[in-house]
């Protein structure tokens, strides 16, 4: 039996093939462009095709992309949070992946652990494609790079720096820096610093990789900073995060020291005041609204190449 085509991390597609979905992604965005908002599709590659979207944690901009997507591509999609599932009471995810399988062309699945998504994965007999665990969300990486490439340029020619919790989403930035070829400086407090393992795998495949404490190394010359939230929703609620991440906080005077035409970006949600100012995530640097806009198109990208 040929193995599905998942989609579970940046560091598990090769660079031919995440373009290809970019590059899919980027088609369908510009033919789109002129369409209204009510009329119908022609392009409809996923006519038939049933999409599960398994959510243990919240979600607005996932969801919600992935359910408008898939129907634009003529698919269908069937939303369970944790609690229409049987998982609450003790079934077990792999149990859950080979029901599911038998319903369902292709499973989503956003969940705080890692361990659960690889075990839905190695029971599945269908594509999974990752929503965020806690320890990464490739998903928004494609949307992010995207975003990046549509306002800078090539990718290969940026400079993205990093400014906060060294998080899931960082990883997946890390893992990113290796398959599109932007230079990423990370600051982040020594007690939140990004995955050893995933920084020392980009380096290996020779992406330029800078980790440290000082905010000013990272975004000296930048082209983007990118933050993150202080609490994702795997952590536990701890002040002294707050404490340890003041001090990285993305406001004007850290936009300064960037490129003077530096962008920045935010995979929201975003807390005003605490991880970015109002000012910067509102004003005309801050390209969070097309960043958030353009999960729907890397979806497409990435729903097509699992299921077509
Ligand atoms: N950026 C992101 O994944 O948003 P949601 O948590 O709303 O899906
Ligand atoms: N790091 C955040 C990202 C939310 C999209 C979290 O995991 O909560």
């Amino acid at each position: 039996m040929t193995q599905p085509r998942h989609f579970l991390d940046i560091d598990q597609i090769d660079d031919a093939t995440l373009r290809g979905i970019l590059d899919s992604a980027k088609a369908r965005k510009s033919s789109r462009a002129g369409q209204g908002r009510g009329e119908p599709d022609e392009d409809r590659p996923l006519a038939g095709k049933v999409l599960a979207m398994v959510f243990i944690q919240p979600s607005t901009r996932t969801r919600v992309s992935f359910d408008v997507g898939m129907r634009q591509l003529g698919g269908e999609t069937i939303v369970l949070n944790s609690d229409d599932l049987q998982l609450d009471r003790g079934e077990s995810m792999a149990d859950t992946a080979r029901v599911l399988s038998r319903y369902v062309d292709a499973i989503m699945l956003r969940t705080k652990s890692h361990t659960m998504l690889n075990e839905l994965v190695e029971h599945a007999t269908v594509p999974v494609i990752n929503g965020l665990t806690d320890s990464s969300h490739p998903c928004q990486l494609m949307a992010d790079v995207m975003t990046l490439e549509e306002h800078r340029g090539p990718s290969r020619s940026q400079i993205v720096a990093w400014s906060g919790d060294g998080n899931n989403v960082a990883t997946s930035w890390i893992h990113g820096a290796a398959r599109f070829g932007y230079e990423l400086r990370l600051a982040c407090p020594q007690a939140l610093s990004p995955s050893d393992g995933a920084v020392a795998w980009a380096r290996q495949q020779g992406a330029t990789i800078i980790v440290t404490e000082s905010t000013e190394e990272a975004v000296s010359g930048a082209d983007c900073i990118v933050s993150d939230a202080w609490v994702s929703m795997h952590d536990d609620q701890k002040s002294d995060r707050h404490n340890m991440l003041a001090p990285y906080q993305v406001n004007d005077g850290l936009m300064a020291k960037a490129k003077s035409d530096a962008v920045f970006m935010h995979c929201l949600p975003a807390h005003r005041g605490e991880e970015v100012t109002a000012a910067v995530i509102d004003g005309p640097r801050s390209l969070v609204w097309d960043e958030a806009e353009n999960r729907l198109h890397a979806q497409k990208g990435i729903l097509t190449w699992c299921l077509e």
